[in-house]
C-alpha cells in the first residue's frame, strides 16, 4: 500500500482579506494544468482575527495545505507566526510565501526575486549600473530596495513625498541606501542606470505628473511595479524620452515561481502563454 500522503493531492492557497481580487489562482492554476500536476490552489479569505487560527491549522496539518501565498493584510502576521522565517523575510518583517516541512511552517518573501527576474528577462544586463533611483517608500518599496541592494547596485536613492518614510528604509537597509524628498529627484537621477516607480502614481490609468528622465545615464532602464494599466503614464513618458522600459506584470508572474516549486516540486516557467492569460483577465475585469 502506498503511503496515503504520497497519493493525496497537494493543496496550496492564497490568503488575504479580501482575497477575491488575487490573480494568483489563475497563475498557479495555469501551471498545474499545463504541467499536469494533480494539485489545487484556492483562495482562502481569512479575517485578521482568524489568521492565528489559520496558521495553527497549517502548522498542525489539520488544514491539509502544504503551503500558500499571503497577501494584504496578513504579510506581517505570517512572518511573525511562522516557525522558520528566512533571512529575507526577517529583514523585511513580512512574508508572502509559506510552506510546511516536517511540521514546521517556513516563510519567505518572493517579491524581490520576482522583481529581479522580471528585469533580467526584460532588460538583460540592467544590473551593471552604479546607482538606482527608487520612487516611493511604502510596503512595496522594501522588497525592491532589498533586492536591488543584494544584486550589488552601489548606491540606491529612495525618493519619497514623505521623506521620513524614506529615511526609515535607509536606516533599515544600510549605508548604501539614501533618503531624499521629491525635490531632489532630478539631482539624484544624474547618471543612474535604473529608475523604479513603486508609488501608486499612474495606477488605474490616472495621469502621473510629468517626469523628466533626461538626467538618467545613457541606456538607463525605467520600470514600474504598477501593471494596471500595463503601460503606465511613467513608462509611456520614459519610452517617449528614449529609455528602455519594463512593465510590472512580469514581477507578479515571477514572484509566484518559488512558491509553486516548494509546494508542487517542479520549477514552472513564466512564458508568453501565461502573460497572455493574465492580460486577458485584466481586459475582462
Ligand atoms: P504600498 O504598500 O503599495 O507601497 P503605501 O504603503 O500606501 O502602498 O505606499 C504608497 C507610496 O506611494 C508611498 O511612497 C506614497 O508616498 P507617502 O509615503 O508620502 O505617502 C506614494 N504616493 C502615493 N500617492 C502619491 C502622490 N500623489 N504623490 C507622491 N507619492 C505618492
Amino acid at each position: 500500500m502506498p503511503d496515503s500522503r504520497e497519493t493525496s493531492v497537494r493543496r496550496a492557497f492564497v490568503t488575504g482579506f479580501p482575497v477575491k481580487h488575487s490573480r494568483s489562482p489563475l497563475i498557479h492554476g495555469h501551471w498545474l494544468e499545463t504541467l499536469r500536476i494533480p494539485g489545487s490552489y484556492t483562495r482562502e479569505e481569512v479575517a485578521p482575527e482568524n489568521f492565528a487560527g489559520f496558521m495553527e491549522a497549517l502548522k498542525s496539518g489539520e488544514s491539509g495545505f502544504c503551503g500558500g501565498n499571503v497577501t494584504i493584510p496578513h504579510k506581517e502576521a505570517a512572518f511573525r507566526l511562522a516557525d522558520r522565517p528566512d533571512a529575507l523575510s526577517e529583514e523585511l518583517g513580512a512574508a508572502n510565501t509559506l510552506w510546511r516541512e516536517e511540521g514546521c511552517v517556513h516563510a519567505t518573501n518572493t517579491d524581490g526575486r520576482g522583481f529581479l527576474a522580471n528585469l533580467d528577462a526584460g532588460a538583460p544586463g540592467w544590473d551593471t549600473v552604479g546607482s538606482a533611483v527608487i520612487l516611493g517608500a511604502g510596503g512595496a518599496s522594501r522588497a525592491i530596495i532589498q533586492a536591488v541592494r543584494d544584486r550589488g547596485v552601489g548606491e540606491i536613492h529612495v525618493v519619497n513625498r514623505t521623506v521620513a518614510r524614506a529615511q526609515e528604509l535607509a536606516d533599515r537597509f544600510g549605508p548604501r541606501i539614501h533618503a531624499h524628498p521629491m525635490e531632489a529627484l532630478a539631482e539624484v537621477s544624474k547618471g543612474a542606470g535604473l529608475f523604479v516607480n513603486t508609488t501608486s502614481l499612474g495606477m488605474d490609468g490616472k495621469t502621473a505628473p510629468d517626469f523628466d528622465f533626461s538626467p538618467l545615464g545613457p541606456g538607463a532602464v525605467v520600470t514600474d511595479i504598477v501593471y494596471v494599466p500595463l503601460v503606465t503614464s511613467i513608462l509611456k513618458q520614459a519610452a517617449e524620452q528614449g529609455f528602455a522600459t519594463v512593465d510590472g506584470l512580469g514581477m507578479l508572474l515571477h514572484q509566484a515561481v518559488p512558491g509553486f516549486e516548494k509546494w508542487f516540486g517542479v520549477r514552472p516557467v513564466v512564458d508568453e502563454a501565461l502573460r497572455r492569460l493574465i492580460l486577458a483577465d485584466m481586459e475582462a475585469h
